[in-house]
């Protein structure tokens, strides 16, 4: 049995401020949870507050992106370790918003995996395919392309993978209970026959995952956990969703 694992992307949402807010209303109303993992990736500016005060607790720091060098003249970029000395323990890489506003490709999201699991980060892969990649039938194609292309030459511990189908995120269109957990199942059967230790990776499904859907979702056999957008931004029905993982 995988444990259920339930992140928070804020994207570019909240400043520091509302981070504090939020963290000091989430934490009393999950201090209990132990049989989730709860994860909240802010964004970089709001790292260190989050950092602070989530020590000792039972939710999980990650960064939404990470660079794929070590040091140097990258401007603007954030290495491993200096989301390591935050106090990230996780860190999202290839988010399809990324691979789509910001050119990041199976290749570049490969090299960050490599770096960041060197350095003892822990990895969420998010993978999935678009509305018109979908309706033209290549949905499995594109996912044995992506996990090929951003597992090169890696192995599976300390890795999550999020399948975001495109269509679903931001849109209030889930994918059905059956629809996410039949792409699940693909994904899953792609790891075991390509890697080793397929049964204990988690797979979380993201795509407008709210309080009324996590609960049909979580009871589907491959569905492991959440990557959650807007239904994390509030400390009420993120800690619903956190409490709807529950077996
Ligand atoms: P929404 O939950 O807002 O659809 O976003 C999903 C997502 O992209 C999480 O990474």
């Amino acid at each position: 049995m995988r444990r259920p694992f339930i992140a928070a992307n804020w994207k570019m949402q909240k400043t520091i401020g509302e981070t504090e807010a939020f963290i000091n209303a989430f934490l009393p109303m999950v201090k209990d949870i132990n049989d989730v993992d709860i994860l909240i990736a802010p964004p970089y500016t709001s790292l260190e507050t989050a950092s602070r005060l989530l020590k000792g607790s039972n939710v999980f720091l990650a960064a939404q992106n990470v660079y794929l060098e070590e040091k140097g003249a990258f401007t603007g970029e954030i290495s491993p370790d200096m989301l390591i000395a935050v106090g990230c323990t996780h860190v999202i890489i290839g988010h399809s918003e990324r691979r789509q506003y910001f050119g990041e490709t199976d290749e570049t999201v490969n090299k960050k995996i490599k770096l960041a699991r060197n350095k003892g980060l822990k990895v969420i892969l998010c993978i999935g395919e678009t509305l018109e990649e979908r309706e033209s039938g290549k949905t499995f194609d594109i996912l044995d392309t992506q996990l090929k292309g951003s597992l090169k030459d890696l192995p599976l511990d300390e890795i999550t993978i999020a399948y975001e189908p495109v269509w679903a995120i931001g849109t209030g269109k889930t994918a059905s209970d059956e629809q996410a957990n039949e792409a699940h199942v693909h994904i899953r059967k792609w790891l075991a026959a390509n890697k080793e230790g397929a049964e204990k990776v988690r797979i979380q499904y993201g795509g407008s995952v709210k309080p009324d859907n996590v609960k049909g979702l979580m009871s589907q056999p491959e569905i492991d956990g959440a990557l959650v957008g807007g239904a994390a931004l509030q400390p009420e029905s993120f800690s619903e969703l956190v409490k709807g993982a529950r077996g």
